[in-house]
């Protein structure tokens, strides 16, 4: 089957199977290494992509759920603002990055930042209950993403509200 469909804000065209994965198309068609291949399940959260606005595992999204959508990968998002505030973030805090799962760490942080300029420790547990890592304690990445926050705060409002 064509699909066409929005990637990191270009439209793009490719012949497919079906149900072959997004995490497929992106690393074979696309030569985009950011999503990684993990438990291949839906659990672990490596592959993770913006899709259509919601962080989801590229695993689990077969080719003809891709037409017509937008997705944004961790190249992409690597390229704004709020990449920058939340790389910030986890500097300012310590946070640990081995890289494997960054696609869902940083993917999963900005989603969360868009929704909540002050996340709650509740926030953060259910915006990250899809991302396993074996690098980062939860309180320490909890840290990195309310210094995140703040950093995005300032740079838009030029101090902390
Ligand atoms: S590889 Fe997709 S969620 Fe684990
Ligand atoms: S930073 Fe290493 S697995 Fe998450």
């Amino acid at each position: 089957m064509t699909i066409r469909f929005i990637l990191n804000g270009d439209d793009v065209e490719l012949v497919t199977g079906a149900e072959v994965s997004l995490l497929a198309i992106l690393r074979e068609h696309f030569h985009l290494y950011g999503a990684k291949c993990g438990c291949m399940r839906g659990s672990c959260g490596v592959c993770s992509v913006i899709f259509n606005g919601a962080v989801c595992p590229s695993c689990l999204i077969p080719a003809f759920k891709v037409r017509n959508s937008e997705i944004i990968t961790f190249e992409g998002f690597s390229q704004t603002v709020e990449y920058a505030d939340i790389k910030g973030g986890f500097t300012r805090a310590g946070v640990e990055l081995c890289g494997y799962c960054s696609a869902g760490k940083y993917l999963a942080a900005a989603t969360l930042l868009d929704r909540v300029v002050r996340p709650e420790k509740d926030d953060f547990l259910n915006a990250f209950r899809g991302i396993r890592c074996r690098c980062t304690e939860s309180e320490n990445l909890y840290a990195g993403i309310v210094a995140a926050g703040e950093l995005r705060q300032q740079r838009i409002y030029g101090r902390i509200p």
